[in-house]
């Protein structure tokens, strides 16, 4: 039969670890080198079909930067999918620090949110193969001692990048 379904997906992370890039490649098809930094969070939707489905995805495209942390449960409250974006090339030891305090938010919120809240684990920039910084073993290993979705994206080249959305796909039509 014909479904209509709505899901809102949120994207957390480190600054510049590349979520509204990620969710323009999505949306839009498109990837651009100076992308702005996001203020806040930014709004995007999009209707996705899959064989008789269509789902109409809401995301919010929260900002990395510090001060607008405290904003964060405002965006995945109520969210169908929380992906946490973090860049395999990137050294900073808070990215991981921020990475682990935002499952732990997310763990929290899923037992006075949404308990059904899939999580996902997206390690972008997977083209700078030459630049990478963390291994998609520890990753993976880490997802998987979390109960979170993993794969590895490309804003830049669109790899994996309908896979994100494919976790919200797959939850959605389950319930
Ligand atoms: P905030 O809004 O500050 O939280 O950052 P963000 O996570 O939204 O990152 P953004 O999408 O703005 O990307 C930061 C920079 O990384 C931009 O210059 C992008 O062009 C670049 N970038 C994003 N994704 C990729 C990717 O997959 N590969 C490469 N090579 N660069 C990327
Ligand atoms: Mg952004």
């Amino acid at each position: 039969g014909l479904n209509n379904l709505n899901a809102k997906l949120v994207l957390l992370g480190d600054m510049g670890a590349g979520k509204s890039s990620l969710v323009i490649r999505f949306v839009k098809g498109q990837f651009l080198e100076f992308q702005e930094s996001t203020i806040g969070a930014a709004f995007f939707s999009s209707t996705v079909s899959v064989n008789n489905s269509t789902v109409k995805f809401e995301i919010w495209d929260t900002a990395g930067q510090e001060r607008y942390h405290s904003l964060a449960p405002m965006y995945y409250r109520g969210a169908a999918a929380a992906i946490i974006v973090y860049d395999i090339t990137s050294t900073n030891n808070n990215q991981m620090g921020l990475m682990k305090a935002i499952l732990g938010f997310l763990l929290v919120g899923q037992y006075i949110g949404n308990p059904n809240m899939v999580m996902a684990l997206a390690g972008n920039k997977v083209d700078l193969e030459d630049k990478r910084k963390v291994t998609a073993e520890e990753a993976r290993l880490y997802a998987e001692e979390n109960g979170l979705f993993f794969m590895e994206t490309s804003a830049k080249t669109a790899v994996n990048v309908n896979d994100v959305s494919l976790v919200a796909i797959i939850v959605l039509c389950d319930n």
